[in-house]
């Protein structure tokens, strides 16, 4: 637990979505589904799809030039930069160095980190602890995503769910009283891995001409035990979350949480009783960005002056490993 102190303080936010929007009538036209189901059964309406040519690393640039922006920081004097995604451009660097280069941040540090859907909660809090270590001052978090890179489109239990887009937000050091992360809970369970994996791909199972037929390097879900693990664990982290911080959710001036599918985010608010006037949503218009959900959330509420400086949120997320986590953050 840290309240106030020196650890990472909210100076600056930023979002960038493909410009290509897929509407659920255009899933219509090639599997079998309706605009009908996948809006009464998740939420979404609409998501971004990148361009040919348009990668993980663009967005994740696009996003952190903006949390630069906002901050008024030199891209020349970024200190480090975190890069949480699933969907890396290559295996080998890390999508943080080709964001580094196009973002002109030659001076930071950076490295990705791999926690799925809640990797940018995860990357929050190593961005909190390098900032209470000697040197650094500055550090970008970014979640970004090219969920349409790894979506089968021949599967519709999946590929209706996913869209593309990365969210960023700058931290500094904080003052004695400034914004600070008041708590967090973090949890894994790899047991689940092969609830929610790419089965083929990586170094165990290589890709070859077997795999490829069998779509085994696409995502794979088993939506319904996905989906009552994250009902259960966003609500438990959130409530220890809001524990470690001495808090009640009655204090708490609005819930970001992942966006993966909106009876998920109502299940959760309301096992922690929270109104949802109190809870942001946008998975109508992005559908699941993983790791850039909760950022873009972050940035549209700011942007949008849902809440200001000194206001209280807890973002909540869950995803692949199984991972899951929770933070109490005072703007
Ligand atoms: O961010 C990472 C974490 N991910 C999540 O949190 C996702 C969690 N899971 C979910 O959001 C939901 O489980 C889904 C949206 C994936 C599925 O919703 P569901 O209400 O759990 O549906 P289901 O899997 O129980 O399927 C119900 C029916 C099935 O048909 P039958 O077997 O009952 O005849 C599916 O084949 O709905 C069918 N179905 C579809 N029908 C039309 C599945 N996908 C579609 C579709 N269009 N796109």
């Amino acid at each position: 637990m840290s309240r106030g102190g020196i650890g990472a303080t909210l100076r600056g936010t930023g979002l960038e979505v493909p410009e290509k929007v897929v509407t659920n009538a255009d899933f219509e036209k090639f599997i079998d589904t309706t605009d009908e189901w996948i809006t009464t059964r998740t939420g979404i309406k609409e998501r971004r799809m990148c361009e040919e040519g348009q990668n993980t690393a663009d967005l994740a640039a696009g996003a952190g030039t903006r949390a630069l922006e906002e901050a008024g920081i030199d891209p020349l004097d970024l200190d480090v930069i975190v890069l949480s995604t699933a969907t890396p451009d290559h295996l080998l660097p890390s999508t943080s160095c080709e964001a580094q280069a196009l973002m002109g941040a030659h001076n930071a540090v950076a490295f990705d980190v791999s926690a799925a859907c809640a990797g940018w909660l995860y990357g929050v809090k190593i961005a909190d602890g390098f900032l209470r270590s000697d040197g650094f001052e500055t550090i970008l978090v970014i979640g970004a995503e090219k969920m349409s890179a790894i979506i089968d489109y021949t599967d519709r239990t999946t590929c209706v769910l996913f869209g593309d887009g990365a969210g960023a937000a700058l931290f500094g050091r904080s003052g004695e009283n400034g914004s600070s992360i008041l708590s967090t809970h973090m949890q894994t369970d790899g047991r689940l891995a092969e609830l929610l994996w790419r089965p083929a791909g990586g170094a165990a199972r290589p890709s070859t001409e077997e795999t490829r037929a069998e779509r085994m390097e696409y995502v794979r879900q088993e939506g319904r035990e996905v989906f009552k693990n994250a009902v259960l664990q966003m609500d438990t982290s959130s409530r220890i979350a809001l524990h470690r911080a001495g808090l009640t959710i009655d204090d708490i001036d609005l819930v970001v949480p992942h966006q993966a599918n909106i009876r998920i985010i109502e299940g959760v608010a309301k096992r922690l009783g929270v109104e949802m006037d109190r809870v942001y949503v946008n998975i109508d218009r992005y559908g699941n960005t993983s790791s850039a959900s909760i950022p873009i959330g972050l940035d549209e509420v700011r942007k949008r002056e849902l809440v200001g400086e000194g206001a209280t949120i807890l973002m909540t997320a869950f995803g692949g490993g199984l991972a899951w986590g929770s933070m109490v953050f005072r703007l």
